[in-house]
């Protein structure tokens, strides 16, 4: 009787040994696939959004500055960069447009060193 239950124990040994062992043996979990950048999930599609550089380059000249933050509040500078080249006269309009239509936060002397800055940059005078 007493072998028996020695034989037991042993062979209840070995099971939990190889359960153990078994345990250490499990393949690690397959990484998650790494989402590509830029995309989102909608009910299972993969949306993919490209978004292109904010600030088209525009050369540097006096009022660059000034330019760059107060004329990209509102919408993208591409609104300016995709215009034709205008006349001074045309500039100011347009500045004053943005302020006194639209309100733009624009003091008369930060809108005056705007619209030089557009004539050095993009006018055919
Ligand atoms: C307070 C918001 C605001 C600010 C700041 C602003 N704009 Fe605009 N701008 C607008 C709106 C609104 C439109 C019209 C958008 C449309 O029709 O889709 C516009 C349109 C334009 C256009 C397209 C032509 C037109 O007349 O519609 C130009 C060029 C432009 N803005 C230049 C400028 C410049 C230069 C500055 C900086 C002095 C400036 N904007 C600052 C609101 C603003």
């Amino acid at each position: 009787m007493k072998s028996r239950s020695l034989v037991l124990y042993i062979t209840a040994g070995c099971c939990f040994a190889y359960f153990l062992s078994g345990c250490h043996e499990q393949p690690a979990p397959a990484p998650a696939p790494k989402k590509p950048e830029n995309t989102f999930t909608v009910n299972g599609s993969v949306r993919e959004i490209k978004i292109n550089p904010e600030t088209p380059d525009f050369p540097e000249h006096e009022g660059k500055a000034e330019f760059v933050s107060y004329c990209s509040m509102c919408h993208s500078l591409k609104y300016i960069s995709m215009q034709p080249d205008f006349p001074r006269k045309t500039w100011e309009a347009e500045v004053t447009k943005m302020v006194a239509k639209y309100k733009a936060p624009i003091d008369s002397i930060v809108s005056s060193k705007i619209v030089d800055y557009l004539v050095a940059i993009k006018s055919k005078s």
